[in-house]
């Protein structure tokens, strides 16, 4: 048949596909998946079904500040830290599907060696310079103040809250002395400078071949958003920049006169790739130098903008100055996923967690791909809603994918006992499904090619409804009363589109794939090599084949679920604010004889119930010790009257009596209210209570 598409120049039979290894100091959520690793997973999946040659790398980033920063938030090792989050975070990736070839870590004795020994290659051969000059330097602490122990205001942008190395807002990477205003962040202090010696790589040097590399090279091929990026830091003008750290977290410097120095964790971290790719050859039995080093490899770095410049500029130079590898093809970074119009954050946890997701909403990990893909950030910042989570998979998924699904096997169940029927004559509308079936592959392909995830998806959607459409037109569930033989071409056309979802979905939709290359009974569907036959075969499920039952692929996602989601952002919300609300302003001071007339007892609920046709009061009889009263209290909406009998109060029981709805009111109960707004009694747990909350 005609393909109008014709593959890429830069097509390769061997391809090193690398995802941005994740900082082990917490776990991951929807804004890592949908920002690297499920287009890089997309990618792998999709070249390994073209039977090419893959090495899909990753591992977790063990070094660097974030996880000394942890560590001792939590009063735990840095080793303790990175081994809770390193085994949480390779499990997500797991149960999402994320094929990697092999999952590292850098704290592992391959990477040690591997960065150790191309630290000393570059040394060796002269590519540092080693100087002395002044770093900031907190005598507190008594430490240097490396990379994200200092905060201060971006000489860029101005951003008040940059790190040492890096600023998140604009995203320039600078060196800590640049910052004005700077603190240290752990003790909040102004730090002094002290002199110390470091090894710098000369990215000045590196300039010319850049702009050479980059600017004239890749302006075609490399995303808009990766060139510009690249472009205006080599405009700007580079230069060296430090790669050993004082910090003791990290990989020794393996030279001499290098005592308490570390490696600087962006010199580490994409050797890891390096050391990933060792690892699974070893145990594959491989030989790791060709994915590295032969200049026929494809090499791509998926990533997050926040590293562009690293993967672009830095880590191209290393590569460089060590001389023997390959550099990359293309690094198709993303923008940043937001999550319901804020910032994903971790700190302030505002994030859909992997392994939380999966315990609302078992066994669905391909909604949630689907979703963050049909979301993508791949142009600019996107942002994830729960309501829209929900359109997609029922409007789209459930509507579109399975219902054309469940159709075609309870049909073929139905009238054929399961058995794909022999089709008569194809009609000119049988002929052109069947054109348009055999045309999608190769769109699908067009789109991944390009890293346009979102539009190869759509793509494949169009699958489904190319299905669905026929369907509904040509009704075998009327023909079936009146033309035998038309139910059974439209049966197998149909049957023929259902086989080629189950392949062409398996990049995007692994388990869905999977179960309907299941119930459609077909082996050879499973061998990765079906692809192209699409592009050339009629028939993926031949004539007298037997599929099985019907399954649905996709089930409904009730309001009361979404509803839950935002439940408990809105709880995250209100902890939020509740943590950085500033406490009232102090009241007018009062004279000692004035706090003496106010008379507090301890006091015990003995009886509640609610006071009719109110929402908020209660009416209580308290046990003050002097007496037993009523008092009318307004925490209706807050407790049950089952709840407070038998607690323990405070009371303020001189207060002048008031009536209430009728009722004589005589104390008031001491109260505050926590983080979700409910009022809470003043000796609850001290969870609940925290300094600064007004009593009232
Ligand atoms: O931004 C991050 O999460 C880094 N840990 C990414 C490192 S990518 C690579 F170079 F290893
Ligand atoms: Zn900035």
């Amino acid at each position: 048949m005609q393909n109008s598409y014709t593959r890429p120049a830069l097509s390769a039979d061997r391809y090193t596909i690398t995802a941005a290894l994740p900082y082990t100091n917490g776990p991951v959520h929807i804004g890592h998946l949908a920002g690297v690793y499920i287009p890089a997973d997309i990618y792998a999946r999709f070249q390994r079904i073209q039977g090419k040659d893959v090495a899909f790398v990753c591992g977790s980033d063990e070094h660097g500040v974030p996880i000394t920063i942890k560590a001792k938030k939590e009063g735990i090792t840095p080793q303790q830290v990175v081994d809770k989050y390193h085994a949480i975070i390779k499990k997500s990736f797991q149960d999402f599907g994320i094929s990697f070839d092999n999952y590292s870590r850098t704290s592992a004795k391959i990477h040690h060696d591997t960065a150790s020994e191309f630290f000393k290659k570059l040394y060796e051969d002269g590519k540092f310079i080693e100087q002395t000059t002044e770093q900031f330097y907190d005598k507190d602490a008594n430490q240097f103040l490396a990379d994200r122990f200092i905060v201060g205001t971006c000489p860029k942008c101005g951003f008040e809250e940059s790190y040492g190395d890096q600023c998140e807002s604009c995203g320039t990477s600078h060196n800590a002395t640049d910052l004005i205003n700077p603190k240290s962040s752990i003790t909040g202090n102004t730090p002094s400078l002290k002199e110390t010696k470091h090894w710098f790589l000369p990215l000045d040097q590196y300039e010319p071949w850049l702009k050479e590399w980059i600017i004239d090279g890749h302006k075609k091929d490399w995303k808009v958003n990766v060139y510009g990026q690249c472009k205006s830091w080599i405009d700007d003008g580079l230069r060296p920049r430090a790669v050993t750290r004082d910090l003791d977290w990290g990989i020794p410097v393996p030279v001499e006169g290098a005592d308490g120095k570390v490696l600087y964790v962006w010199f580490d971290a994409p050797i890891g790739y390096i050391s990933a790719t060792k690892e699974w050859a070893e145990k594959e039995g491989k030989d790791w130098e060709p994915y590295w080093k032969d200049k026929d490899t494809k090499l791509l770095h998926f990533i997050g903008k926040d590293n562009i410049v690293f993967h672009c500029i830095i880590f191209p130079s290393m590569l460089k100055a060590e001389g023997s590898y390959i550099l990359p093809n293309n690094v198709p970074a993303n923008e940043f996923l937001n999550l319901e119009g804020n910032k994903i954050s971790t700190s302030k946890n505002w994030a859909v967690w992997l392994h939380e997701y999966l315990e609302d909403f078992p066994n669905q990990q391909d909604v949630l791909r689907y979703v963050l893909t049909a979301n993508a950030p791949e142009t600019k910042d996107n942002d994830f809603t729960w309501a829209d989570f929900q359109a997609r998979n029922n409007n789209e998924l459930v509507a579109v994918f399975g219902n054309f699904i469940n159709r075609v096997v309870v049909l073929t169940n139905k009238y054929y006992e399961g058995i794909v029927p022999t089709p008569s004559d194809f009609s000119e509308i049988d002929l052109e499904t069947l054109k348009e079936l055999q045309a999608s592959p190769s769109l699908i392909e067009e789109s991944i090619e390009r890293y346009r995830f979102r539009e190869a998806q759509a793509r494949l959607m169009n699958v489904a409804r190319l299905g669905n459409k026929y369907l509904a037109d040509e009704e075998p569930w009327k023909t079936i009363k009146t033309d035998e033989e038309r139910t059974k071409t439209v049966l197998f056309v149909s049957l023929q589109i259902a086989a080629a979802l189950a392949v062409l979905c398996e990049p995007f939709l692994p388990f869905t794939s999977d179960k309907l290359k299941g119930i459609l009974c077909h082996s050879e569907l499973d061998s990765e090599s079906n692809w192209n036959d699409i592009l050339t075969k009629q028939t993926l499920l031949p004539s007298a084949h037997q599929i099985g039952k019907a399954e649905l692929l996709f089930s409904k996602i009730e309001d009361e679920q979404v509803q839950k989601q935002l439940d408990k952002l809105a709880a995250t919300k209100k902890a939020n604010e509740v943590m950085n609300a500033t406490p009232e302003p102090q009241k007018d001071t009062i004279q000692f004889d004035d706090f003496t007339k106010l008379d507090m007892r301890v006091g015990t609920i003995l009886e509640a119930e609610k006071m009719p046709k109110t929402k908020k009061l209660l009416v209580l009889k308290v046990d003050t010790g002097i007496d037993v009263r009523t008092i009318v209290s307004g925490i209706a909406e807050s407790f049950t009257p089952e709840e407070v009998i038998g607690k323990k109060v405070t009371v303020l029981v001189n207060l002048a009596p008031r009536a209430l709805r009728g009722v004589e009111s005589q104390g008031m109960i001491l109260m505050t209210e926590n983080a979700e707004g409910k009022l809470v009694f003043l000796n609850a747990d001290e969870d609940d209570v925290s300094n600064g909350m007004t009593i009232n």
